[in-house]
């Protein structure tokens, strides 16, 4: 029965993202739906919460659904029609309210699931991808990639990180160096490490390059 309802749950996540070019495509939510479940095995989490988490974290986003966000409706009419159990939906959603980043006022989860579902979101953000995430998001935000006269601004709240427009460049210092010191598992912490590694070389070359210095 578990097994019916994630691939469910799949093909309404690929049909809810289709169009999207802001970096929270269908394959970034499978992406966190493989690395949550990487994580709750180790962490010894309970998977399915975890996977339906994972899976629906971003249908009811602010920034893709802002009429559904606070109250969740395409998560909750899809577990709904599931038949999963209202006490289920409540966790549910209590682990979608509490994965996103929001400066100085993001939440760490209550629950040993809602801390893996946040770890694989934002490892999603960090790397190879994340730096490929930053630029896709700024593109499509119309941002431009750089400017050295324009200053990051860190430890911002909730309020002032959504109203903020900046750089792609600084949004590395304004969240992507940051966030690894917020994983909450130890298996996170691991992947973190080598992926704040990997995106700090790629910082460095991209403003010796700007510099003239390579
Ligand atoms: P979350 O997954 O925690 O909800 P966001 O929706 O803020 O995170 O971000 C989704 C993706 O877009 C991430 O890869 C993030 O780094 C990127 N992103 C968000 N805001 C910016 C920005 N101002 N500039 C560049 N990339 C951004
Ligand atoms: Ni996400």
């Amino acid at each position: 029965m578990n097994e019916m309802i994630i691939k469910d749950a799949i093909e309404f996540v690929k049909n809810t993202f289709h169009d999207d070019y802001s970096g929270h495509d269908y394959f970034h939510t499978l992406r966190v739906y493989k690395m949550a479940t990487r994580i709750a095995e180790q962490e010894n989490a309970n998977l399915i919460i975890v996977q339906l988490a994972a899976l629906l974290h971003d249908v009811d986003d602010i920034k893709l659904s802002p009429k559904t966000y606070v109250n969740k409706n395409r998560a909750i009419d899809f577990l709904r029609k599931q038949g999963v159990s209202e006490a289920m939906i409540k966790t549910i959603c209590n682990i979608i309210t509490e994965v996103s980043f929001r400066g100085t006022d993001s939440t760490e989860p209550e629950t040993i699931e809602g801390k893996c579902v946040q770890d694989a979101d934002r490892l999603d953000a960090m790397g190879a991808i994340g730096i490929a995430r930053a630029f896709a998001y700024g593109g499509s935000h119309h941002r431009i990639m750089y400017d050295p006269e324009i200053k990051p601004i860190v430890n911002m709240n909730a309020t002032q990180y959504q109203s903020h427009v900046s750089t792609t460049i600084n949004h590395f210092y304004e969240k992507l160096f940051r966030i690894k010191e917020l994983m909450n598992t130890d298996t996170a912490k691991k992947i973190a490490e080598q992926r704040e590694d990997y995106m700090k070389i790629h910082i460095s070359e991209f403003l010796d390059e700007w510099d003239g210095i390579r």
